[in-house]
């Protein structure tokens, strides 16, 4: 096979869901379909439910658990599809980010009673950012949820994408019949936990009397009203549309019961996109360029002090990956040789010895990379499109054993280029404040800057209400601004320089008065 048809057989994905909507339980059904489990039950879920939230340890080992399930490889129908798991927890959220870079789709989740939720909303951004397509499964059908059209509705207004339903629900809840499907103008019957699948019922013409008969004549009735509307309201769907992330098509279900799974994934391996070129510092890099490429996106580290080896996720963007070959670390420059390449298959590493553009490697790290490190055939260029955001919460770290001042450094390094935390250094009094997305991430840091390090630190909390990085046009505008801001000035982990902003209010009020400095809320501009 050569490298185009490598590339045309490959959909990388991510699944993205508010905790609960039902994520862990379509990827199982997903790896059912794809045979790579064999009964359900078999996925360690990575999420972390509420009674867990003040026992981080607990998370940690369910991160550990979710080290396995972090990319599932399976084929299904003859495409090699790579799934890339995101924690569910929001103190997580950062790592999710982060695996949406390495994604060329997305699959979002929503549970018809909830509607959308706020992580939702958070990780559509992130999708918005870089036009990801979208698909949508509303799922828990056979539950008492709200009206689809209102549904809908919020998904366009919250999301801030159009929405093009291609199947659509009879009834909810007890009543739940099925779903009809627009696109094939056929009926899927439901028939509770039956895990089998049927193929749907063809309906020739929606007025006919064999609807009623199907699912009852007031079911019947309201679902040609409903399709009227949707044909009425709704464009027709655009794959290409789809592709540029404009629209969303929408697919009702319910996975639990394993309903409206298959013709999600059927539709999915159809319209979603193959890797595509992706954008570097130098230039425009097409997946089937022969030279390899790819990019670190995101780093597992071992809690065991005794093997302090991690794991480096590499995402392939173009030419061929073999294992024992040398390949260029751009940051370092220098070349690194990687001899003990792991692929993800479901729930299993295995040996590597090639991969191609959408699969993700695991490569194990003795700590030359981090996440955002560009790996090359030579050539000099970095991935863009991997920024950091502006955390939410910030704190002071206090050293509090001044003899492993060194190892304190060194942890805090590794833990930040693990993208645990974001580290803030001040350029007056070089105070050092790690910002993260989560209250757990510092227990998790403080642990295990104890337990790896033998660092001892404290927090203090900050009133910091963003870290904004910020530019000018105007180089002195720039010094001018650093010079009258001195004590809220600092740089990130690459010496780009950040403002500390304590306030909304005040960080509006410095904004109008210093037109001429622009404020970024992500390391990317
Ligand atoms: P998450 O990964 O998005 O956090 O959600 P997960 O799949 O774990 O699902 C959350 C809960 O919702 C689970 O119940 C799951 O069984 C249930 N669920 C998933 N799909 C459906 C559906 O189509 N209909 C209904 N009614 N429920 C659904 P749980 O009680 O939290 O866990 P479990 O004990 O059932 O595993």
């Amino acid at each position: 096979m050569n490298i185009r048809e490598e590339i045309n057989k490959r959909r990388t994905f991510g699944i993205i869901s508010h905790p609960d909507a039902g994520k862990t339980t379509l990827t199982e059904k997903l790896l059912l379909f794809g045979g790579a489990i064999q009964k359900a039950g078999a996925v360690k879920s990575s999420k972390i439910k509420d009674h867990a939230r003040s026992d981080w340890m607990e998370i940690e080992k369910q991160r550990g658990i979710s080290v396995a399930t972090s990319v599932m490889g399976f084929h299904y129908n003859g495409i090699k599809i790579n799934l890339l798991d995101t924690p569910g927890h929001q103190d997580f959220a950062e790592d999710t980010y982060r695996t949406l870079t390495a994604v060329d789709s997305v699959i979002m989740v929503i549970d018809c009673v909830k509607g959308v939720e706020t992580q939702t909303e958070k990780l559509m951004e992130v999708c918005r950012m870089r036009n990801t397509p979208v698909l949508c499964f509303i799922n828990k059908l056979d539950r008492e949820g709200r009206d689809p059209f209102d549904l809908l509705d919020e998904i366009e207004e919250k999301l801030g994408i159009k929405v093009r339903p291609l199947s659509w629900p009879i009834s909810m809840g007890k009543g739940f019949k099925g779903v009809y499907s627009l696109f094939e103008k056929s009926i899927h019957l439901f028939t509770p936990s039956k895990i089998t699948i049927e193929a749907g019922i063809q309906i020739k013409d929606i007025n006919s009397e064999e609807l009623d008969k199907l699912v009852g004549e007031n079911n019947a009735r309201q679902l040609r009203t409903d399709v009227e509307l949707i044909e009425g309201v709704y464009p027709e769907f655009s794959v290409q549309e789809y592709l540029d992330g404009k629209v969303a098509p929408v697919f009702f279900g319910s996975a639990v019961n394993n309903f409206g799974v298959k013709e999600l994934l059927d539709t999915f391996i159809n319209i979603a996109p193959p890797p595509e070129p992706r954008v570097t510092t130098a230039r425009i890099v097409k997946p089937e360029e022969n030279k390899f490429t790819g990019f670190i996106f995101k780093i597992h580290a071992n809690m065991d002090p005794k093997h302090r080896n991690r794991i480096a996720f590499l995402r392939v963007c173009s030419g061929k990956f073999e294992r024992g070959s040398n390949y260029f670390h751009v940051r370092h420059h220098k070349d690194l040789r990687f001899s003990n390449a792991t692929a993800f298959m479901a729930q299993d590493r295995e040996t590597v010895d090639e991969a191609w553009p959408g699969d993700i490697v695991g490569i194990y790290d003795t700590g030359n990379l981090k996440i955002g490190d560009t790996l090359t055939t030579g050539e000099e260029m970095t991935y863009t499109g991997i920024p950091s955001f502006s955390p939410e919460i910030f704190k002071e770290v206090i050293n509090k054993d001044a003899m492993k001042t060194k190892q304190l450094e060194k942890g805090l390094l590794q833990l930040m280029e693990e993208g645990v935390a974001q580290m803030f250094t001040y350029t007056l009094g070089k105070r050092k404040v790690v910002g993260t997305v989560g209250a757990l991430q510092f227990e998790v840091i403080q642990f295990r800057l104890k337990q790896e390090y033998n660092a001892t630190v404290e927090f203090v909390g900050q009133n910091i209400y963003k870290a904004c990085w910020i530019t000018s046009k105007n180089p002195t505008k720039l010094a001018e601004f650093v010079d009258s801001k001195q004590r809220h000035i600092a740089q990130d982990k690459d010496g780009k320089l950040v403002f500390m902003a304590e306030s909304r209010a005040w960080l509006q009020m410095v904004q109008e008065n210093f037109p001429e400095i622009e404020f970024h809320f992500t390391s990317e501009f």
